[in-house]
């Protein structure tokens, strides 16, 4: 007789963990909810640093599972990704932004991903590093005419018209400065987004409330944007076709019901829009305050761009020179992640870290709290752009830092931020300095991104 035990003799042991991680009681996670209202940041370390990398929430009518080793990330967004579907947050949030590429599931996002994907081609994205380069001139045009008499300007606001200016530019070959509402138009239905996400329940569309007034007004003009833009570029092709409308058009002109391919056209840029425009403002932002904390870092950026670009615009080559400024960029999203959490849900029950998972419980890795794991960073809550130098860097966990998720869902508009992030930098800092207003204290806001709430006065002053 061989040494291979029998299956017949071996009666079958469910092998799966039966321990469900650790956490706080129903009472305790009922007063961290309330503090949750007031600041999810600082709930969701502290919770990681009570209870590990594995902790459950019973937040209300659910229980979160919240995982913050690299290793959970990497077996969440990757390895058993097909596990994980987009979770809470993300599924309310498709009343707000529909069926687009970052909430779709299944074949309609594989084929979503498959029209769009062209786009962001890296070839197609270097082109567009002097249409970027233009736009960061223009702001800094912008920016000097506000800099005699020391007027105040709100750098959250100015990078969010940068952003959005660059998207109209480079996804869809479009002017968006022709549409004054947009930038509102957004923030209405974002607020609405993440209202629906916090309040963990999707509220009756016809309640009068003032912000689900404004959010189907903002709906509305953003239909109607959208509308348009499609209009325009059916009457006028463009030249190569690739851009995201032409795509959309061709696509969408397949389905049986034309209202069917108004809506998937609708949701499609609104979602990109969306998704592309405040993340990049975001990291922006919190670039230009953090430089102003740290006047060394900010010379080393300013003395790199004028090595590099010298006084005339950035192109793509440049971007692999301006490494400095790269690694900044880089910092910057370790520290203000601006996607700042990935919410998922199981499919079936699974096992992560020696922890039991439901079949349908809401999984969450958080970027914020995972980019600051004190295990895997030195010091984590110091700004250290060096420690994306290649000899630091080696070696690192890659799952540590996720600013752009990882696995299939990872974003399709990386090389589009990266390069979009880095351009704006090096060219106003090269010619301005921006300095803090007193009196405006800086404090993240975990939206549906990470943003400076309140916005990021600043004053204006140019490098002579
Ligand atoms: C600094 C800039 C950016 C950051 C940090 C960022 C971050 C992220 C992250 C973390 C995800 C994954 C979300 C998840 O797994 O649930 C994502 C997805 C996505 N991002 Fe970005 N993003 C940035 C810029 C952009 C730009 C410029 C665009 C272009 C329009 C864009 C469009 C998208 C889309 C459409 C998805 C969904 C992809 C899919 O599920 O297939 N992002 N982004």
């Amino acid at each position: 007789m061989s040494g291979v035990p029998s299956h017949d003799a071996v009666p079958a042991v469910d092998a799966r963990p039966r321990r469900l991680p650790p956490g706080p009681s129903r009472a305790m996670t009922a007063q961290l909810l309330s503090r949750m209202a007031r600041d999810r940041l600082a709930v969701m370390s502290s919770v990681a640093a009570a209870y590990g990398d594995a902790v459950r929430l019973p937040l209300g009518p659910k229980t979160l599972f919240f995982f913050n080793h690299p290793d959970h990330a990497k077996h969440v967004l990757t390895d058993n990704h097909a596990n994980y579907h987009k979770g809470i947050g993300l599924v309310h949030a498709r009343r707000a932004l529909g069926d687009g590429l970052l909430t779709s599931e299944g074949e309609l996002w594989r084929s979503q991903r498959k029209t769009i994907q062209p786009v962001f081609q890296a070839k197609r994205i270097a082109r567009q590093a002097g249409v970027i380069a233009e736009e960061a001139a223009k702001l800094v045009a912008r920016l000097r005419a506000r800099e005699a008499g020391g007027v105040l300007v709100d750098v959250r606001e100015a990078m969010t018209g940068l952003t959005l200016g660059v998207l109209g530019r480079t996804l869809l070959d479009a002017d968006l400065d022709a549409f004054d509402s947009i930038g509102e138009s957004f923030e209405a239905v974002q607020n609405q987004a993440i209202f629906e996400m916090m309040s963990l329940s999707t509220v009756p569309a016809w309640l009068p409330l003032a912000r689900q007034r404004r959010f189907r007004r903002a709906r509305a003009d953003l239909d109607h944007i959208v509308a348009h833009l499609a209009a325009e570029r059916a009457a006028h092709p463009s030249e190569d076709g690739d851009d995201v409308l032409s795509r959309l058009i061709e696509s969408t002109r397949r389905e049986k019901d034309p209202a069917t391919g108004r809506r998937r056209m609708r949701d499609e840029l609104v979602t990109l829009l969306l998704a592309g425009h405040e993340t990049t403002a975001s990291t922006l932002s919190w670039a230009f305050h953090l430089l102003d904390e740290h006047p060394l870092v900010q010379e080393r950026v300013r003395e790199e761009a004028v090595e590099v670009l010298g006084d005339r615009s950035p192109t793509m080559e440049d971007l692999h020179r301006l490494r400095y400024t790269t690694m900044v960029i880089e910092e910057v999203m370790r520290l203000y992640p601006p996607v700042w959490i990935l919410p998922r849900a199981a499919r079936e029950s699974d096992e992560i870290g020696g922890f039991r998972v439901p079949a349908g419980a809401d999984v969450l890795i958080c970027p914020y709290t995972l980019h600051r794991h004190p295990a895997f960073w030195d010091a984590p809550d110091r700004f250290d752009p060096e420690r994306f130098a290649p000899d630091r860097a080696a070696g690192r966990h890659r799952y540590a830092y996720v600013p752009f998720g990882a696995g299939p869902r990872f974003c399709i508009g990386n090389s589009l931020g990266m390069l979009e992030a880095t351009v704006v930098l090096a060219t106003v800092v090269r010619e301005l300095r921006l300095t803090k207003a007193p009196g405006y204290p800086v404090r993240p806001e975990p939206m549906l991104t990470l943003r400076v709430r309140g916005g990021l006065p600043m004053t204006v002053h140019s490098i002579v």
